[in-house]
């Protein structure tokens, strides 16, 4: 995980930067700050490597010439489309019952706008701090958003690693309605690699691609899954369409779609 990065920054932004750079310390990233001229495409052409800049739109991670961000106002006309309810995800979920969910793999949080945007309470659960940072820039700019900041009010960050947090809430006899995985899985990331060779790939996806690790050190979650069982009456495993079951175990029940599935396990004894 990176643990140092290189922080650009017009002096005009220099005390919001150096705001940015003591979260992410207090969150053990060691931040080098550089005070820039104009941080403009040139300038970005010209530092390719992954760092990290701040300008009037808050924390952005620069790679490769682009600045990018976690966008939840982009996802509005997704939201905002009448057919939501039918998708899997909410059946999966149980949306419709307004549950309480752990989405305990946060990434860029789409999936928990959603599932918020449904009527969900989530915790989102991100490890990684400098993604965590930039999911709390995303929120807190989310919230003056007038579509979304009734949806934002019910998603609630934490940083930490999921295994810890769903190990606290069980020694706390805390029981939630859905705990919901999308663990990073390597099959996927091949299928991203020939996307991004046909250059369709969406930025935002290319984010989590440079921050999180490569096939081979990549965490499956397969512990997660044990954990979350023992939390959640339901917990929802969304799976590339043929990808082996999380910790290999059968659901209960499957969601198929065409790029995606949604694995389903019930614990009985937690249903009241
Ligand atoms: C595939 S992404 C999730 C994408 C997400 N569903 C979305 O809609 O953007 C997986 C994320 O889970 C995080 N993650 C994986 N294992 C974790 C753990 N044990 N605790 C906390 N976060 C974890 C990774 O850092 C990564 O950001």
């Amino acid at each position: 995980m990176v643990s140092e990065i290189r922080l650009f920054v017009e002096q005009e932004f220099h005390q919001k930067a150096q705001q940015y750079s003591a979260v992410l310390s207090s969150r053990g990233v060691k931040v080098n700050l550089e005070i820039i001229e104009k941080l403009n495409a040139r300038f970005l052409r010209f530092h390719p490597d992954l760092a990290l800049c701040v300008d009037e739109s808050g924390l952005w991670l620069c790679a490769n010439g682009m600045k990018m961000q976690p966008d939840w106002k982009a996802e509005v006309p997704r939201l905002k489309r009448s057919s939501l309810k039918s998708e899997m995800i909410a059946r999966a979920c149980n949306l419709g019952e307004k549950p309480s969910l752990i989405d305990a793999t946060a990434g860029l949080g789409h999936d928990s706008l959603l599932m918020a945007h449904l009527g969900a309470d989530v915790s989102l659960v991100e490890r990684h701090p400098i993604l965590f940072t930039l999911l709390e820039d995303t929120k807190n700019h989310a919230e003056t958003d007038p579509f979304l900041s009734s949806v934002i009010a019910r998603i609630h960050l934490v940083f930490s690693d999921s295994a810890d947090y769903l190990i606290q809430q069980a020694e706390q006899n805390k029981i939630v309605d859905v705990v919901y995985l999308d663990p990073m899985f390597p099959q996927r990331d091949q299928n991203q690699q020939a996307i991004k060779k046909q250059a369709q790939v969406k930025k935002q996806m290319q984010l989590l691609h440079m921050l999180l690790p490569e096939d081979g050190e990549m965490d499956l979650g397969d512990n997660l899954l044990i954990l979350a069982q023992k939390v959640a009456k339901r917990v929802v495993v969304k799976r590339p369409r043929l990808a082996v079951y999380l910790a290999d175990q059968q659901p209960n029940h499957q969601w198929q779609g065409d790029a995606c599935r949604f694995d389903a396990y019930f614990q009985q004894h937690l249903v009241e």
